[in-house]
């Protein structure tokens, strides 16, 4: 049931993407093949490549808490497609940010296009997802609910940027503190799992007491979720991760575990303090974080906030054929490796 269920909402989920992306305005081949390529639907010549999409876990999400909240999850496939574009907006102006060469195990917009037309990209992306959140009055949605699921959806898109800009602005900055931290993945990453929550469970219960525990459930995953990412960039198998393992610390990125590896070790403040930055110094900076535990304190933070989201989810009460699937969900993530 459970896997019949996510396979039913992916299938929905693609078609009213590649109908956003394809139908919303014509765009030339040369420009919708940089909107269609991270999407995992074709290689950089615009022929189909299916094999090489995200995970889907927001759109995922949502309808999960959609149909747990509200037995409801139809009215909500075009919120869900509008945080899944939100999300790969993120990822190529991101990689951009962060100078990755690797995504999804090939190479990132910017690398096959240049950084011009991969900031126009996102650009397109970014908008075609408020297509995707306008088009919810034509799937049953009273107006009223899309205003409201768009006052939200505007300000997580304003928080992931206030997140970016943190997480830039820390790669310069010698010490950072864990609440800063916790600040910086709660916007760059965190607010959009919480939104995903929230506006699943909102358009498909209408009650916005209900979305409010969602949100809190989201807030919680969205923490943990970014916390394990920060663990699988530095420790992750970048064949199974997609993406590079070096490139957190070669731009100085200050993730949770390299916050506790400062704070306790002197010799890595000073690798991270080198005027020159190359692949020696990121496998010094590892053995350091290796010997002193860094992996294992950042594994607890995440099982502090997994617990903390299992028991907001657990006030949330969600109920029907969905709720064993979320649950599966939350646990996946918990022990994910990609
Ligand atoms: C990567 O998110 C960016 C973060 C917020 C950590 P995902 O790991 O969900 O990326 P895809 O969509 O599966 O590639
Ligand atoms: C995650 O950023 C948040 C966004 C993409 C907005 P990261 O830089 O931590 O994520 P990855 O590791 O590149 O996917
Ligand atoms: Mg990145
Ligand atoms: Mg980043």
């Amino acid at each position: 049931m459970t896997a019949l269920l996510i396979q039913q909402f992916l299938g929905e989920l693609d078609v009213y993407m590649r109908h956003i992306v394809d139908e919303t305005v014509p765009l030339p081949s040369d420009f919708s093949v940089m909107l269609r390529y991270p999407m995992g639907w074709v290689d950089e010549n615009n022929q189909p490549y299916p094999q090489h999409t995200g995970k889907r876990i927001r759109p995922v999400l949502l309808l999960l808490c959609a149909e747990t909240a509200g037995q409801n999850w139809k009215a909500a496939v075009p919120a869900a497609a509008a945080v899944e574009l939100l999300h790969n907006f993120s990822l190529i102006h991101d990689d951009i940010q962060d100078n990755s060469p690797l995504r999804h195990n090939r190479p990132t917009v910017w690398k096959v296009w240049g950084e011009p037309h991969a900031i126009n990209a996102g650009d397109a992306m970014f908008t075609l997802a408020f297509c995707a959140i306008e088009s919810l009055v034509n799937h049953g949605c009273p107006t009223e609910r899309v205003l409201q699921v768009w006052h939200i959806f505007n300000r997580t898109a304003l928080e992931l940027t206030r997140g970016q800009h943190m997480d830039m602005r820390f790669e310069r900055q010698a010490v950072v503190t864990v609440d800063e931290y916790l600040s910086m993945i709660s916007g760059k990453s965190a607010a959009l799992i919480a939104t995903c929550a929230q506006m699943g469970a909102l358009i498909g219960s209408g009650s916005a007491i209900m979305a409010e525990q969602y949100r809190e459930f989201g807030l919680n995953l969205g923490l943990a979720f970014q916390i394990r990412d920060d663990i699988l960039g530095i420790w992750g198998d970048p064949k199974v991760t997609g993406k590079s393992i070096s490139t957190d610390i070669l731009s100085r990125k200050k993730s949770l575990p390299v916050l506790f590896g400062l704070e306790s070790s002197e010799a890595l403040g000073r690798v991270y303090g080198r005027e020159s930055f190359g692949e020696a110094d990121v496998h010094e900076a590892v053995a350091i974080l290796d010997e002193i535990g860094a992996q294992q304190f950042a594994h607890e933070t995440e099982t502090l906030y997994f617990q903390r989201a299992v028991a907001a989810l657990e006030t949330a009460h969600p109920s029907g054929s969905g709720a064993d699937s979320l649950m599966e969900l939350v646990n996946g993530l918990f022990t994910r490796k990609a």
